[in-house]
């Protein structure tokens, strides 16, 4: 893949570094001190106007753009580029005062009223039209602004209105229902409505799964889900068009969150509708804390096909939404932010440039704290703004490709986290993550990929909890054993197709003869319950299955529980050396590195020296001849590692690299 610098407008190759920025919070004279400071913090962009419509257009009739174009005039006399949002993300007090009929209703049928942010409903043609009508004002008064490179849509679609069950939503999830189904009668086949007396004779009987008696029909869930994910993307896309017709030149992107309400929107199926993948992310405390945001760094850059993409925001300390919520700690910011650039972001921003003082985010970290930039946090990110300017060779690089590919699927998460299934203790992305932090203990590279994504090349492709396969996928998955590929699937994959319709015979329906096992009945754990197994020192958790080993060798068997004696993980191989093995249980911490390990085809293995694996997590960025080693302390222990290459970031010291707690270092080095 050929070095792909990110498309903003007029801009070099360069690891950009900024912040949302919102002026209009402050009175103008901290406006000019603000752009000396980003100056001084290395900031090379901001993110500006992404709260900014009802002062934009202070009513129906009135807009009021100047403020905004001495913010743009002011950042491009300092050097600072300018990634416009297009406003839209949360409308002012007239708009909803005026048409009530935007405001988004729960599945409950409460209204979401106005006093928060981002109520409006994704399909009302009101709340369009008023939302086209503000992009265009901006797209054709700032479209050739010189500090302009990029535009914004909206922000976070979907962050708290995904799921509107509005008549406005029912009306377009009949549209979005029939050009799937064509018939009603399809509809009826395809959400086996026999079962119940469900029975639609007319489209306009069909509705969203408001609030029933009992969940609701799972296919109903199912493609409401993709409805909703699909009109939030109608409306990117209304607005790109739009944005694309003015302004042809200026890219477009929109910040996705592949982590909590990302589990709403199907970001594989958007990711080609923008010029410029971007991704919110924020660290959540815990165990896995470093590995979750690995992970969905690891994933946005497998959105973005391996090239580089756009960390939109994370924060510099502690952010006021969790339930407690914890400042940074020592390296915690740039390991952070280094993550991402090792996994393709080649810009790096936060929310925001400077603390609130009002408002519902005023506990929220900035690069300019409350405390003013005499303050660790502004010197943590002034000190970032080096290192990222440092790293301006990285940028452009693609990702590395890793042995191993995960994939991810949002129909399995979305059909998974429903009621009314085995168990409803089944948690797909804990899940995906803890597999991912198997690998990293081993020190093995992963590459996360959309579940369809092409497997060509690697060595071995785990779908954890892959529950929806269709015919295409299970073709797919076949041909990829067939060719010689090592396939691992865990609990509860291949079990229903498309519609979520069960797949007979025996389960695991679609993938049973790939894997050479059948399993008649699911006998998933209680809460507490756990079962020993007879190797990788594992107790599973979560569930189990009663496996019928059909053709297929034993790599574990049940030690306890009902099961006892029975296999617990499988492994058939294929005509063509290739293999498909089944997971039946939720292992976690070194029994799963373990049976990752026993997974691991042979030859494949880890880059790092032995004595730091699972130490160190390593990423790999691909350039013109060249590649650049992020190295990322997993701990809070210092670590050396051994390994030649020029230091672009870190401290050498003879043959090692040394890294401080959550310490990083960047490595230019010759492909292997
Ligand atoms: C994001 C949002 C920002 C800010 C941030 C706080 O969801 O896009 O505007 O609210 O979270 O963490």
């Amino acid at each position: 893949m050929p070095v792909t610098p990110l498309p903003l407008r007029g801009r070099g190759t360069r690891i950009e570094y900024g912040a949302d920025y919102n002026p209009e919070q402050w009175p103008r004279e901290v406006w000019a001190r603000d752009v000396a400071l980003m100056r001084e913090a290395g900031v090379t962009i901001a993110t500006v106007g992404v709260f900014s419509w009802a002062l934009l257009q202070p009513a129906a009739d009135a807009w009021d753009l100047d403020w905004l174009g001495d913010v743009l005039d002011l950042l491009h006399d300092g050097g600072i580029a300018v990634d416009l949002a297009t406003a839209t993300a949360s409308p002012p007090p007239w708009l909803t005062t005026a048409h009530p009929e935007v405001l988004p209703v729960d599945a409950d049928g409460r209204t979401l009223w106005p006093g928060g942010r981002q109520h409006w409903r994704p399909t009302s043609p009101v709340f369009r039209r008023h939302a086209l009508a503000l992009v265009e004002r901006l797209a054709r008064r700032f479209g050739d602004h010189p500090a302009l490179v990029a535009w914004h849509v909206n922000n976070e679609l979907g962050c708290h209105n995904a799921h509107d069950y509005s008549d406005d939503a029912a009306a377009a999830f009949r549209v979005w229902l029939r050009e799937r189904y064509g018939s009603v009668g399809a509809l009826n086949a395809a959400w086996g409505t026999a079962f119940w007396s469900q029975s639609y004779g007319r489209w306009d009987e069909v509705l969203p799964p408001r609030l029933a008696p009992t969940p609701a029909n799972p296919t109903q869930q199912l493609d409401f889900a993709r409805f909703s994910s699909d009109a939030l993307r109608e409306h990117l896309r209304a607005e790109r068009d739009l944005l694309r017709a003015i302004t042809p030149d200026v890219p477009v992107t929109t910040n996705f969150m592949v982590m909590g309400e990302a589990s709403r929107m199907d970001y594989a199926s958007w990711a080609g509708e923008v010029d410029v993948v971007s991704n919110d992310h924020y660290v959540r405390p815990g165990r896995h804390e470093h590995d979750e945001l690995s992970f969905s760094a690891n994933l946005t850059g497998g959105l973005a096909g391996g090239r580089p993409w756009w960390l939109m925001e994370h924060s510099t300390s502690a952010v006021n939404w969790q339930k407690v919520n914890r400042a940074k700690r020592p390296g915690e910011l740039a390991r952070d932010a280094l993550t991402h650039v090792a996994h393709g972001a080649d810009a790096i921003c936060f929310f925001q440039w400077r603390q609130s003082t009002a408002g519902a985010e005023r506990f929220h970290s900035a690069m300019v704290p409350h405390a003013g930039p005499d303050s660790a946090v502004f010197r943590d990110a002034a000190a970032l703004g080096s290192v990222l300017d440092a790293l301006a060779p990285v940028a452009g690089s693609h990702r590395g490709r890793a042995p191993v590919a995960l994939l991810f699927d949002w129909d399995s998460w979305w059909a998974t986290a429903q009621e009314f299934l085995p168990s409803t203790r089944l948690d797909y992305r804990r899940d995906a993550v803890e597999w991912y932090a198997a690998f990293a203990d081993l020190g093995v590279r992963v590459d996360v990929l959309p579940a369809d994504a092409d497997l060509t090349g690697y060595a071995l492709v785990v779908a954890p909890m892959l529950h929806v396969v269709d015919g295409a996928r299970a073709l797919r998955l076949t041909g990829y054993v067939e060719g010689g590929g090592h396939l691992v699937a865990t609990y509860f994959s291949g079990i229903v197709d498309e519609r979520a319709h069960v797949h007979l015979g025996g389960y695991p329906g679609a993938l049973r003869d790939l894997l050479g096992i059948r399993i008649e009945e699911f006998t998933p754990l209680l809460d507490g319950e756990s079962v020993g197994l007879d190797a990788f020192g594992g107790t599973g958790t979560v569930w189990t299955d009663r496996i019928d080993v059909v053709d297929a060798e034993v790599l574990a068997r049940y030690t306890g529980g009902e099961n006892a004696g029975r296999a617990a993980v499988t492994r058939r191989t294929a005509a063509g050396g290739g293999s498909a093995a089944w997971v039946s249980t939720r292992l976690q911490g070194p029994a799963l590195a373990g049976l990752a390990e026993r997974l691991l085809p042979p030859g494949v293995g880890s880059d790092l020296p032995p004595q730091v694996r699972g130490h160190v997590e390593l990423a790999v960025r691909a350039g013109d001849g060249v590649e650049f080693w992020f190295l990322v302390n997993r701990t809070t222990d210092p670590v050396e590692v051994e390994l030649d290459g020029e230091v672009l970031h870190g401290t050498r010291e003879g043959p090692a690299v040394r890294l401080g707690p959550r310490g990083v270092a960047v490595l230019r080095r010759d492909p292997a």
